[in-house]
């Protein structure tokens, strides 16, 4: 059972856009908005997979870029989260992602003041010099299972959240978190660790 029609839309949706067809997704995918792929870009025939009863609500975007890849696990909740992927981001199971949390696997923009330059010239859509992009790196981004990420939280590239974690609202991870964890803060820091883990 889904809310998604046999053409990939939603009933009584304003966005009018189907699903893109390399975004796969289980039994019980709940989809409040078509609008949360208008910044999907993915190339991969399965640049996006989803598990079984996954929500996810209106705020949420999947921006996938032309060589990403994502997936979610079983009985993930996306209440409003950004998603950029431009290598690799993978959620687990039985996650909860808030309001407005951003994960990114990559910075985007060089961090090389020329290179930045070229960059800003390069995305000027109607520049008619437009140079190439130069190349920027990626790292995925892994979110273990049974994982809560509270809202405004963003998780920068390169991090795995390790599975039962917590990672409390606001919080700018840019480190790694080992499983059974509460972090907190900018940088993001153990507040306490959970079900008995030292
Ligand atoms: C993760 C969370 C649930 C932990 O709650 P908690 O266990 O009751 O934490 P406490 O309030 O006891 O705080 C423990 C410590 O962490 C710190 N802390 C708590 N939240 C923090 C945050 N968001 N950023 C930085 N530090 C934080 C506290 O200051 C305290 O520090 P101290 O020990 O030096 O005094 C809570 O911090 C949180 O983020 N709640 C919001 C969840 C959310 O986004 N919900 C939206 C719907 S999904």
């Amino acid at each position: 059972m889904t809310n998604v029609t046999s053409d990939r839309r939603v009933e009584g949706d304003w966005w009018t856009a189907p699903i893109p067809p390399n975004v796969h997704f289980g039994d019980g995918f709940y989809c409040e908005s078509t609008q949360i792929f208008r910044h999907f870009k993915g190339r991969n025939p399965r640049a996006l997979v989803i598990q079984n009863h996954v929500s996810c609500y209106a705020g949420c975007s999947f921006a996938i870029g032309v060589n990403g890849t994502c997936s979610i696990g079983d009985f993930t909740l996306m209440n409003g989260a950004l998603i950029m992927a431009e290598e690799r981001v993978e959620i687990g199971s039985h996650c909860l992602i808030s309001w407005q949390v951003g994960i990114a696997d990559s910075d985007f923009h060089p961090l090389d003041s020329t290179q930045r330059r070229i960059d800003a010239e390069a995305l000027a859509p109607f520049f008619e010099k437009r140079p190439p992009r130069p190349n920027i790196a990626t790292a995925p981004v892994r979110i273990g299972d049974n994982v809560w990420i509270g809202m405004n939280a963003t998780i920068l590239k390169g991090v795995t959240v390790g599975e039962n974690s917590v990672v409390a609202a606001g919080s700018v991870v840019t480190k790694s978190v080992p499983p059974n964890s509460v972090v907190g803060g900018n940088p993001a820091v153990l507040i306490r660790t959970l079900n008995g883990a030292v």
